[in-house]
């Protein structure tokens, strides 16, 4: 079973467009700052930091590259981004629900110290909606794997 994560570039009519995070002063530099610091965090994080230095297939510097190109989709509206984001969580070993939540909480502090106080909300929102999507992604798929093997 396939569940495409698609939801990255879902929005509605509410939510800020390309333009507004533009005028909130989100642009790639923003975004590559807030990265760096975001996976500085991670790489000494005693909870996030493993997954990272264990069983990440791409070297440091490919990840905050390609998290730059992510970002950027997400609140710019760029196409840089074409990676696979469910099945790189899918196959994480030990990853656990609790996990999400510090990761979101981490991924705040991070916002709060490097961008522009208006975006905050704006980019939390984003990131709780794929945090969501990838956490139902890898724990659905786990139920339906157990449920099928009984
Ligand atoms: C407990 C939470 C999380 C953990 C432990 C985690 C861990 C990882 C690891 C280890 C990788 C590297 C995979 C590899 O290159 O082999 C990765 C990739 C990635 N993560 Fe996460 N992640 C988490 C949550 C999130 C969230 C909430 C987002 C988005 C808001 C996210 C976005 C991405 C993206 C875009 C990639 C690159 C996927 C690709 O290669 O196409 N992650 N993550």
């Amino acid at each position: 079973m396939f569940i495409p994560i698609d939801e990255y570039k879902m929005t509605s009519a509410t939510d800020p467009t390309a333009q507004d995070f533009a005028d909130m002063g989100i642009d790639e530099t923003i975004i590559r700052k807030f990265v760096e610091h975001f996976y500085n965090v991670v790489h000494d994080d005693t909870i996030l930091g493993p997954f990272f230095h264990e069983q990440m297939q791409a070297s440091w510097d490919e990840h905050i590259d390609k998290m730059c190109n992510f970002w950027s989709a997400v609140l710019l509206g760029t196409h840089r981004f074409n990676g696979r984001p469910m099945p790189a969580h899918t196959k994480l070993q030990g990853l656990k629900e609790a996990d999400f939540a510090h990761w979101v909480i981490t991924f705040e502090k991070t916002l709060v110290e490097c961008c522009p106080k208006a975006s905050v909300p704006h980019i939390m929102k984003k990131a709780k909606m794929i945090a969501d999507s990838l956490k139902h992604g890898v724990f659905y798929r786990t139920a339906m794997h157990m449920n099928n093997s009984k």
